[in-house]
């Protein structure tokens, strides 16, 4: 029997604002056959959850408090991720860090974008830390998510050149230009690729 073709379903957890959540649902929703089939948030009032339900996607959310633990909470989205029927889950802003048994459940399956050329500059407050080292260049990466801290094999990267006395305004603005064209790019291309690291 061949096994249902379920390589465009693709779910996006979000913790905050959700611009790039946005992007992808102005640029791959409903596109190419791709379709956003879920959004998770871990915090209630989320502004990735308004723009989820402006676009009818249906959303889950997960508060830490609600569960008994880290490990808890991530099987329930893992649940709700199977139940949806979930290939590919995008991380857009999601600022919890994810349980080894997830990261195990979904292996080669999540990806997510960060503010900096990694290796260079994980964790928080990464364009940042670039302005403040002095780096002549920055930039954006979509990375298949390991049980590191962004540090999983790079899929794309983008990089820009950091104009001498660029305020961080100005840099985060230009480097969340490049996240909202290259998560979506990512995005489609793994979709039509079926999904594999
Ligand atoms: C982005 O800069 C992304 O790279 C980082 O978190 C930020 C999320 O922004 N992981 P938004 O919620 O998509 O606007």
């Amino acid at each position: 029997m061949v096994p249902p073709d379920n390589s465009k379903r693709v779910a996006v957890l979000a913790s905050g604002n959700g611009s790039n959540l946005q992007a992808l649902l102005d640029n791959v929703h409903n596109r190419d056959g791709v379709e956003i089939v879920r959004v998770i948030s871990d915090k209630p009032g989320a502004f990735a959850l308004q723009r989820a339900a402006a676009s009818d996607v249906p959303t889950a959310v997960f508060p830490r408090e609600d569960f008994e633990d880290r490990a808890a909470r991530d099987a329930a989205i893992a649940e709700q991720l199977r139940d949806d029927d979930v290939a590919l889950v995008v991380l857009a802003g999601y600022m919890a860090i994810l349980s080894p048994q997830f990261i195990r459940d979904f292996e080669g399956r999540i990806v997510n974008v960060h503010p900096s050329l990694l290796p260079k500059f994980p964790g928080l407050d990464a364009i940042g830390q670039a302005l403040r080292a002095g780096e002549a260049e920055t930039g954006v990466t979509v990375h298949y998510v390991d049980e590191g801290v962004d540090t999983g094999p790079t899929i794309a990267q983008e990089s820009l050149t950091i104009d001498p006395d660029e305020p961080l305004e100005a840099l985060t603005e230009r480097i969340h230009e490049i996240e909202h064209r290259l998560l979506p790019s990512v995005v489609a291309r793994l979709a039509q690729e079926k999904v594999s690291p």
